[in-house]
């Protein structure tokens, strides 16, 4: 099998906490070797061993893949005007979902698979190596089923999202769709989806409900994960260390009680900057979390209404300017917070017997990211060992 050096890397981000260089194990004047698409060596260049190959990456940094544990990518349409008008003073609600429902029940299979396509390139673009996507705007068996058929063929990460909103021909009858997303959905997509999500907050599903939703998953054998306290401060993180969810995410108005749940438990709180940017919501503050000992995630949220942005490097702009995070929590945030919110044990990490998934930076070091915000590092982005996105600047 043929090894690979990648050596005199300016800055390298090992995310190994066992190395004693803080919390994202940052070597300078590194090295590491790839062999068959995993890590096999990781130290300093001038006491690398030798390889078939050799790539020297002076004056650049590199940092493992991002893992972008929460997207939503099976969609079609657009809610630009949305956006528009929320700019002009109008505020988000979880009506707007329905928007996206309408034009991607209208759509075909091949657009929807080419839109999640699309957004894939956007993700490897921006250096995202693994990323979770859910259903969500499909709401009847046929189109949750087909959301999610579409997904596996794009991502091991994928989430049943039936419990999203009550769909308008339900409406007025929400006990009645809790039991379709229970019962014949569930049935339907629990054989695609590795995870269940719900929406657990006003204008979608209440605590009760939402309990209702993640327990049927759970007994169809899927991992538990939750939008929670994203519009108000209800009960989702409650509901999230109750059941062991990997993830509550969006976490934006937490009591003290939720933190002190969180620090608790081992349920990852996943932070989406980029929900906030675009619905123009107060920030959480970062710090509260840190300081309590939470497990902290950032993501992208992807989707048309409230998070239209693919990018990580933007979403760890914002949580360092806005929401507290100091640049090395933001990176480890996006990279091996990302994994432990995906319970993912192979990728997040530059260190032996991991996934070699790593982005190259024309940066001196992964500083840059938020010291350069809207400003495209990324040289090249390799997922196990091989290249799948190359800067042409
Ligand atoms: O994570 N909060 C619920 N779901 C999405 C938004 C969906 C939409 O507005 O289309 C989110 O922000
Ligand atoms: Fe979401």
């Amino acid at each position: 099998m043929t090894t690979t050096l990648f050596t005199s890397i300016n800055s390298l981000v090992t995310n190994d906490e066992s190395l004693e260089k803080g919390i994202l194990g940052e070597l300078a004047n590194a090295a590491f070797i790839e062999e068959s698409g995993q890590i096999v060596w990781v130290g300093s260049s001038s006491a690398s061993p030798s390889a078939d190959r050799e790539v020297s990456l002076a004056g650049k940094s590199v940092i493992p893949g991002f893992v972008d544990s929460h997207a939503h990518l099976v969609f079609a349409g657009d809610r630009a005007l949305e956006f528009e008008s929320r700019m002009a003073g109008s505020q988000y609600g979880s009506g707007g979902i329905m928007t996206t429902v309408k034009a991607t029940r209208a759509a075909t299979d091949v657009e929807l698979d080419q839109n999640i396509a699309t957004r894939a390139v956007e993700l490897y673009r921006g250096g995202i190596t693994t990323f979770e996507t859910k259903s969500g705007y499909g709401l009847d068996v046929e189109n949750e089923l087909r959301s999610l058929r579409l997904a596996v063929e794009h991502t091991e990460d994928v989430t049943f999202l039936g419990g999203h909103v009550v769909p308008e021909e339900y409406l007025g009858r929400t006990d009645a769709y809790v039991d379709l997303v229970k019962g014949e959905m569930l049935e339907a997509c629990a054989p695609y989806a590795r995870w269940i999500d719900v929406f657990c907050d006003e204008g979608a599903f209440d605590y009760d409900q939402s309990k209702a939703i993640l327990q049927a998953g759970i007994a169809a054998g899927l991992l538990p994960r939750i939008h929670a306290n994203q519009l108000t401060q209800g009960r989702g993180v409650e509901l999230a260390v109750e059941l062991g969810c990997a993830s509550a995410d969006h976490c934006t108005h937490l009591s003290s009680k939720d933190i002190d749940l969180l620090a608790g438990s081992s349920t990852v709180a996943t932070l989406l900057p980029g929900a906030e940017f675009s619905t123009r919501s107060i920030y959480p503050d970062a710090r509260r979390f840190f300081d309590a000992g939470v497990t902290v995630a950032l993501a992208t949220d992807c989707n048309p209404g409230s998070s239209f942005t693919s990018s990580m490097a933007f979403c760890i702009a914002v949580a360092v300017r806005e929401m507290h995070f100091t640049p090395e929590q933001a990176i480890w945030s996006a990279t091996l917070g990302g994994a432990k919110a995906l319970q993912r044990e192979d990728v997040g990490a530059i260190a032996v017997g991991k996934s070699a998934d790593f982005v190259v930076l024309d940066a001196p070091s992964f500083r840059h990211i938020p010291y350069r915000p809207g400003v495209d590092l990324v040289e090249e982005t390799f997922i196990s060992g091989t290249s799948i996105y190359r800067s042409n600047k």
